[in-house]
């Protein structure tokens, strides 16, 4: 090898020693490197070394100085090396392993959702199946049909909006009474799921936009005590032992006509602002079909006799979940509606 030839390898040594070091991602390669460049035995700066005898005397010293100043460089870049990979393993063990995971989040049905499928399940087990009718309502169906005689009191509760041409936001699930009447002959077992619209004010147990479920039983021989078993079985079947009474009511539409309330489950009948503090929980209104919805649907109420009933499943998921006030089902809030994930 001549001093030429030497000088060259070490720029080459030092290039890729260089580049190899800084490359070192871990403890272990960079000791590798280290045996590898300047290993004791077969380092290639040994190795270089080793040539210096075969050169002439007065080229020995200027070689062995350039060989001698590579290991110096090599071993501080080595030695730098190692340092910021100690430095790196001790931080990353200094991160806090006691913080909390981060979850990913899943969907969740709405209450409201859980409860009218619950219904179905329950009614469908009853030989009920499910119609739907329109949220945009004629005057007829939603009132006329349905008995209502026109200016009558009872329309009060039923304030809406009306989008004209005697069309409005339906008041409630019952048209789809009538429209199901018309189409299909008796025996007739139906539940009818949809939003209603009403100009109530938005408070704990109120809101101007809500959901129904209907429920229709239309064949020869019905009674109230098809009615009265029914609903009583549906009630031990949704919401167990809770106590249940049935007070005498007036719809235009039924005759006789009751309402259904639960025991408050929020505060036990003691009283609370989800129960207005009546300790009980309206959940439905029901009643024996008027003979004047049949005759209007034309069927004939001579010889047919039914009843219906209309519920809040949102007052129901209320009283189900202990959910205080029925703004909560309405406000999409994450950290609430995530409760109801399964
Ligand atoms: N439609 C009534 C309402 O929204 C509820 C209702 C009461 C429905 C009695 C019925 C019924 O089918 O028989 O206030």
């Amino acid at each position: 090898m001549t001093l030429a030839e030497l000088l060259d390898q070490v720029q080459l040594l030092k290039s890729s020693g260089l580049s190899a070091i800084d490359a070192a991602s871990t403890e272990e390669s960079l000791s590798e490197e280290r045996t590898r460049l300047v290993g004791r035995k077969a380092g290639a700066l040994t190795e270089l070394m080793k040539a210096l005898p075969s050169l002439p005397v007065e080229e020995r010293r200027p070689a062995g100085a350039a060989i001698n100043d590579l290991k110096a460089l090599i071993d501080a870049a080595l030695d730098a090396r190692g340092a910021a990979l100690t430095q790196h393993a001790v931080r990353s063990t200094q991160q806090d392993l006691s913080l909390p995971g981060r979850r990913t989040w899943r969907g969740a049905k709405h209450p409201t959702t859980l409860v009218m499928e619950e219904i179905e399940g329950i009614f469908r087990e009853l030989g009920f199946t499910v119609a739907l009718g329109p949220e945009a309502e004629t005057d007829w169906y939603n009132f006329g049909a349905l008995n209502f005689p026109s200016d009558h009191p009872a329309m009060d509760m039923h304030d809406t909006l009306y989008l004209g041409d005697g069309v409005l936001l339906r008041t409630h699930t019952s048209p789809v009474q009538v429209r199901t009447l018309q189409r299909y002959a008796p025996p007739i077992r139906v539940l009818v799921p949809g939003n209603v619209y009403r100009r109530d004010f938005f408070d704990p147990s109120h809101a101007p936009m809500f959901a129904q479920v209907e429920g229709l039983a239309v064949d020869e021989g019905i009674s109230f005590v098809d009615l009265k078993a029914t609903l009583t079985h549906f009630t031990k079947q949704l919401l167990g032992s809770a106590r249940t009474r049935f007070r005498p009511s007036y719809f235009p539409f039924t005759e006789p006509s009751a309402e259904m309330d639960v025991e408050c489950q929020l505060c036990k009948g003691s009283g609370c602002p989800a129960c207005k503090g009546t300790g009980w929980s309206e959940i439905l209104g029901a009643g024996m079909v008027h003979p004047g919805v049949l005759d209007a649907a034309g069927v004939d109420s001579e010889k047919y006799t039914g009843w219906a009933f209309g519920m809040g499943p949102g007052r129901i998921a209320m009283q189900r979940y202990g959910i205080p006030d029925i703004r909560l089902l309405y406000d999409s809030d994450v950290r609430f509606l995530e409760q109801f994930a399964t």
